[in-house]
């Protein structure tokens, strides 16, 4: 039996919430492994759009639902999505979500840290989403993090909290912001305990025993492989590991358990936020790809920046990840323009390279080269079979696999889930 990791290969919205609900219907469990509600996945089911940020796809499908270790969890933020989607029929319990025990916390203080140091005058901008993600990872990975269990041991959360708040204090002083006092944090988390208690568990358990029933396991990636913490354009990334081997760590599985890594890759480039971009067009061509393919970000409604397909970046990811096989996305806003240009290596300071330099420096200074093929005038939007596609579609395709070294999986040509050409399942790997 197989299970499968999905990850983002590129700087996040690839158009995963599409194929991880594709995918879901065919797994029995769906598993968050990193990231928070920093995500936005939407899935578009029978003409409703469903948007979610933390929970894991399958909610929407009634699939056992796991977030796992390696997510940071608003407990508020947490309750409302919940509430969120009950509004829209679709029922949360126990029954089909489970949160690990050991799953970090993210706080007022995280969230409010993570505005001031976006909204400061020195420092680097991110570009954040300023949810508080990067302020919770650093917590977890300094030891004094409150934890979901800490929830349950009411006669040890305030020593925790006031452990905690010796650090934040300290920060806050030295911003220039009032200190927090122990009893509102405490109040912030009893008042919601209640909530999120009954939904506890040890999932790396849980995991092992559907794992050795022969259940299929569904990893959901948020971002994407180039906003990794380790592997992505550092400082311009996210706080987490984004790349295909967190999910044996973010869940408590064995990279044993790991049998196919699928890259949802868009058929061209975007990103929100700060940080290097080599292929970008701020240019025509670039208010044509935004506006063809709604580049608004989900959770911000900032709007993405935009560019050509750089190989480059995911011949790349496909290493970092060992993806298997993409999911190639949105190839019809492509639809119409008289050429189309692929970036295939990059020129630094003189020399031709072929891959993304690890300094930030080198990582500004890259300068793209470029292939150009010829565009096609009709609409593949909502094709379901290679007959359907135009040959210079078909060429352009056949392109990004033979630049990135990876085959083509899926092939998504509109939101709608049908609108989809399978070359090769995941799961019947
Ligand atoms: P943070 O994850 O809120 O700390 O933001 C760090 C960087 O990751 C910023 O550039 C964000 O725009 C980006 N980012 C975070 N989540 C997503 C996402 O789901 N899609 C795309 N970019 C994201």
């Amino acid at each position: 039996m197989a299970n499968v990791v999905v990850v983002g290969s590129q700087w996040g919205d690839e158009g995963k919430g599409k194929i991880v609900d594709w995918l879901s219907e065919q797994a029995d469990v769906i598993v968050r492994f990193q990231g928070g509600h920093n995500a936005g996945h939407t899935l578009v089911i029978d003409g409703t759009s469903y948007k979610l940020s933390l929970l894991p796809s399958g909610v929407v499908r009634g699939k056992m639902s796991v977030i796992g270790n390696g997510v940071v969890l608003d407990p508020h933020a947490f309750v409302a999505e919940v509430e969120k989607l009950k509004a829209q029929g679709v029922v949360v319990t126990p029954e089909n979500l489970r949160i690990a025990e050991n799953v970090t916390l993210i706080l007022s203080l995280h969230r409010e840290l993570d505005a001031l140091r976006e909204n400061s005058s020195t420092g680097t901008k991110i570009g954040t989403t300023k949810r508080g993600i990067g302020p919770a990872y650093e917590d977890k990975v300094g030891r004094r993090s409150i934890r979901l269990m800490d929830l349950k041991n009411l006669d040890t959360l305030r020593g925790k909290v006031e452990r905690l708040l010796a650090h934040h204090n300290a920060l806050r002083r030295g911003l220039d912001q009032e200190e927090v006092s122990a009893d509102v944090i405490y109040e912030e988390l009893t008042s919601v305990a209640d909530q999120v208690l009954p939904f506890m568990d040890s999932v790396w358990k849980l995991l092992d025993g559907e794992r050795k029933d022969g259940k299929r396991i569904l990893f959901e990636g948020a971002q994407g492989a180039l906003l990794d913490i380790d592997h992505g354009t550092y400082p311009f990334v996210t706080s987490s590991n984004t790349v295909a081997g967190q999910a044996a760590s973010g869940s408590g599985l064995g990279p044993t358990a790991i049998d196919y890594v699928l890259g949802i890759t868009k058929a061209y480039t975007t990103r929100v936020g700060e940080g290097p971009f080599p292929t970008e067009q701020q240019n025509e061509v670039g208010d044509f790809l935004g506006t063809r393919g709604h580049e608004f970000g989900t959770v911000t409604g900032r709007k993405r920046r935009c560019g050509w397909f750089d190989a480059v970046l995911v011949r790349q990811t496909v290493c970092t990840s060992g993806i298997s096989g993409i999911a190639l996305t949105k190839l019809d806003v492509l639809d119409g323009l008289d050429e189309i240009k692929i970036c295939v290596a990059y020129e630094l300071d003189g020399e031709r390279i072929d891959y993304l330099p690890a300094s930030q420096g080198a990582q500004e200074r890259v300068k793209p080269i470029y292939e150009t093929l010829p565009g096609w005038k009709e609409s593949t939007e909502g094709a379901r079979s290679w007959a359907d596609l135009p040959a210079q579609a078909i060429k352009y395709v056949r392109q990004v696999e033979e630049l990135i070294g990876a085959p083509v999986a899926l092939l998504s040509t509109s939101p709608e889930r049908e609108d989809t050409i399978l070359v090769q399942n995941p799961f019947q790997d």
